[in-house]
């Protein structure tokens, strides 16, 4: 191994090593506080000057990251944020963890990694590691970073290195976090490879080496395709019991008591979240320029995407057994984030029922403890309303679109006129016939 490789992994032993970490979201945030925890010096470097000044103040913008957790850091000066990208000089490595959201055409956007990369290659110098978290394509680290960073002449492997390693958090898990979840890391050459593992060795509790970074960007996109296509499978299983007369629930539940061959995924009002809706178009995307189909994937983004049209069929069919329109209901919905316990609403199916029914003349309204303002596309803004008593008898047809462990379903179904349960939240709650409604 190389001058500039052993210097660094000295200085990662020694804690000397000073680390950046760019983009202070979900991902970035608790990662850079996991490397300050460790004992390294971490520059956390976002281009939202509100969330760094939050940071730097010791208000933590993420869920799964206290205040309790934070403020120490920021105190001895573990965690520095910055919206200045000239620390990098000084730093013996950066981390990219920046947005890689779908265009309007469903394409990937990388330019948040290209703007990442561009800012690391004016202060590339000897030593430096590069590790790229975003989820992406195979072939983007290659493809698209290292001749970036190769453009300034440095050679990668000897001068500089560069991995992938993606993020896996699961934000809300109570029980795996960033320590405790495994690292998949590929780098482009050997040293490189060395390197990236013995820094996230320092704060990782396992990490899995794998052989180039194109695997690792593939790991990443087979575990959210696994889910995607399951959940599509089981949502149309949903489709199918409800044409049988058949309770989902029932079956998923009866089937599940198979101790191998069978792991429960379960129906909802549809994908949310940064991830699954949106990473398995990364894979298809890069398939058709190698003139291949992901057909697995289309047609699972094709049943969830539906899956919002399917809940606002259950509301028709709700309100027309009480012999009333869609439009002039008055519907409160209960959850607006993507998945239970946490507040994160980026596209969520709530946000999709909630236009679709306003479109169609519903009054609509909605509770949800975690996301207190949300904005429909279109612009329009809704505040969560209390839920009380009198909101939900006052309400034509309540639906819970989000399983929030807060709510007290039996208060819930005890007032609410009509419930209808796209999560099976209500499982444990006895009901008069008929005011319970399954998707
Ligand atoms: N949220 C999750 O549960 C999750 C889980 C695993 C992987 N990921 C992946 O991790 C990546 C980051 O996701 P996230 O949820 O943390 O996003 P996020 O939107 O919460 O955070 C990204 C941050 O990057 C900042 N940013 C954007 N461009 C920047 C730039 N050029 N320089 C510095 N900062 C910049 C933004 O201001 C923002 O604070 C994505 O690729 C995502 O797919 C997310």
């Amino acid at each position: 191994m190389g001058g500039p490789a052993r210097a660094l992994i000295d200085r990662i032993r020694s804690r000397q090593a000073k680390l950046a970490v760019i983009g202070m979201g979900y991902v970035g945030l608790p990662l850079a506080c996991e490397f300050a925890r460790a004992g390294f010096t971490v520059h956390g470097i976002d281009v939202d000057a509100s969330k760094v000044k939050g940071l730097a103040g010791g208000r933590s913008h993420v869920q799964d990251v206290s205040e309790e957790q934070l403020r120490p850091l920021i105190q001895k000066e573990l965690l520095r944020p910055t919206a200045d990208f000239s620390v990098l000089g000084g730093c013996d490595a950066a981390i990219i963890c920046v947005p890689t959201p779908l265009r309007k055409t469903r394409d990937p956007d990388i330019s948040y990694i290209v703007a990442a990369v561009e800012a690391i290659a004016r202060f590339l110098h000897p030593g430096l590691l590069v590790v790229l978290e975003s989820t992406t394509y195979p072939g983007t680290t290659e493809e698209v970073i290292l001749p970036k960073l190769g453009a300034t002449g440095l050679k990668v492997g000897l001068d500089f290195f560069l991995a992938f390693s993606p993020e896996r958090v699961d934000p809300g898990n109570p029980r795996f976090h960033t320590r405790n979840t495994p690292k998949i890391l590929g780098g482009v050459t050997e040293n490189c490879g060395r390197v990236a593992l013995e820094l996230y060795g320092q704060s990782i509790d396992r990490v899995i080496p794998v052989s180039s970074t194109r695997a690792a960007e593939m790991v990443k996109l087979l575990e959210n395709t696994f889910r995607s296509v399951n959940i599509g499978l089981v949502n149309e299983v949903a489709l199918m019991c409800d044409r049988l007369g058949l309770n989902v629930w029932e079956v998923i539940d009866a089937a599940a008591t198979k101790p191998f061959g069978f792991m429960p995924f379960y129906p909802g009002p549809g994908l949310g979240g940064h991830c699954i809706p949106i990473d398995p178009h990364y894979l298809s995307w890069k398939l058709k320029t190698l003139n291949y189909t992901a057909r697995f994937i289309e047609l699972a983004s094709e049943i969830n995407g539906q899956m919002p049209h399917y809940v606002v069929d259950k509301v028709v069919d709700a309100l027309n057994d009480m012999r009333k329109s869609v439009r002039g209901a008055r519907i409160l919905i209960l959850g607006v984030a993507y998945k239970k316990d946490v507040g994160d609403v980026r596209e969520s199916p709530a946000l999709d029922v909630l236009k679709l029914l306003a479109d169609r003349g519903a009054e609509t309204r909605y509770n949800d403890p975690h996301a207190p303002e949300i904005a429909i596309d279109g612009g329009e803004t809704y505040h969560s309303v209390p839920l009380v008593q009198e909101e939900l008898q006052s309400a034509d047809l309540v639906i819970i679109v989000t399983n929030h462990s807060t709510y007290d379903y039996d208060f819930i179904v005890r007032h609410a006129r009509c419930v209808l349960d796209t999560r099976n939240a209500t499982r444990n709650v006895a009901a008069g016939r008929g005011r319970i409604r399954k998707l």
